[in-house]
C-alpha cells in the first residue's frame, strides 16, 4: 500500500479498482495527453492496468510511489501524483495529472507539498533532491513547481522524449535544506 498522506483538503492514498471508472473518464481529457505521455487513446484496459499492475510494481520494485489525489469531503479521486526514484543517488522526480473538473483550485500544489515533505522527510525515503520536469509551454505546471520552491535550471537545450519525439523541456530542482545548490 502507498503510504497515506493528508492535507487540509486532500487525502493521498493508493489508487484501487473502485477508481477505474473515474480514471477512465478523467483521462479522456486531451489536455492531460498534451503534457503527460499516458497511452492514447486511453481505454478501460489502461485504467485497469494502472491500478492493478503499475501502482503495485512501483511499490514492489521500490522505484516509484503513486498516489490517488482525493478530496477529503467525499474521497472522490481527482488526479494522480507520483514520486519516482532517479538514477542519481537520493534523487527522485515528481509527476502528476489532475482531472479537468478540479483544476484552478491549487489542489496539485497542496498535494505536491505533502509528497515533498514525505519524500524528503525522515519518515519517508529521505531524498535530498527532487526534480519536476515539464514540457516547454506547460505554464501551469511550471508555475506550481516554482511556487513550491523548485528552481528552474537555466535553459540548456534540454529535451524530453515524449511519445518518441524529442521535445524541449525545463527542469525544476528542489534541494533539501543544507544540501547545497539547487542546480
Ligand atoms: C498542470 C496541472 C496539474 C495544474 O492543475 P492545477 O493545480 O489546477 O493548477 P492551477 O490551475 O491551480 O494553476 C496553477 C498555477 O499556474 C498558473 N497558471 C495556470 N495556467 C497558466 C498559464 N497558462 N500561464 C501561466 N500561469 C498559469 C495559475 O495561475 C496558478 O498559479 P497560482 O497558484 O499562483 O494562482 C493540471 O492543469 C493538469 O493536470 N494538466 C494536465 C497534465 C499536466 O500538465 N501534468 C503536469 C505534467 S509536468
Amino acid at each position: 500500500m502507498t503510504v497515506t498522506l493528508r492535507t487540509g483538503r486532500l487525502i493521498l492514498d493508493t489508487p484501487d479498482r473502485l477508481d477505474i471508472d473515474t480514471i477512465l473518464e478523467l483521462c479522456q481529457d486531451p489536455e492531460i495527453h498534451r503534457w503527460v505521455p499516458l497511452p492514447w487513446p486511453y481505454e478501460r484496459s489502461n485504467a485497469e492496468f494502472f491500478v492493478e499492475s503499475y501502482v503495485q510494481h512501483g511499490l514492489v520494485s521500490g522505484t516509484y510511489e503513486t498516489w490517488a489525489m482525493r478530496t477529503s469531503v467525499d474521497r472522490a479521486m481527482i488526479g494522480a501524483i507520483e514520486l519516482r526514484r532517479d538514477e542519481a543517488e537520493r534523487s527522485a522526480s515528481l509527476g502528476c495529472w489532475l482531472g479537468k473538473p478540479s483544476r484552478g483550485r491549487s489542489y496539485v500544489k497542496e498535494a505536491a507539498q505533502a509528497v515533498i515533505e514525505y519524500g524528503m522527510g525522515p519518515d519517508g525515503p529521505a531524498y535530498t533532491r527532487l526534480c519536476w520536469e515539464g514540457l516547454v509551454g506547460n505554464e501551469a505546471s511550471r508555475s506550481i513547481a516554482t511556487s513550491l520552491g523548485f528552481v528552474i535550471e537555466p535553459d540548456s537545450g534540454r529535451t524530453f522524449d515524449f511519445r518518441g519525439e524529442s521535445r524541449p523541456s525545463w527542469l525544476g530542482v528542489l534541494v533539501a535544506p543544507g544540501r547545497g545548490r539547487q542546480t
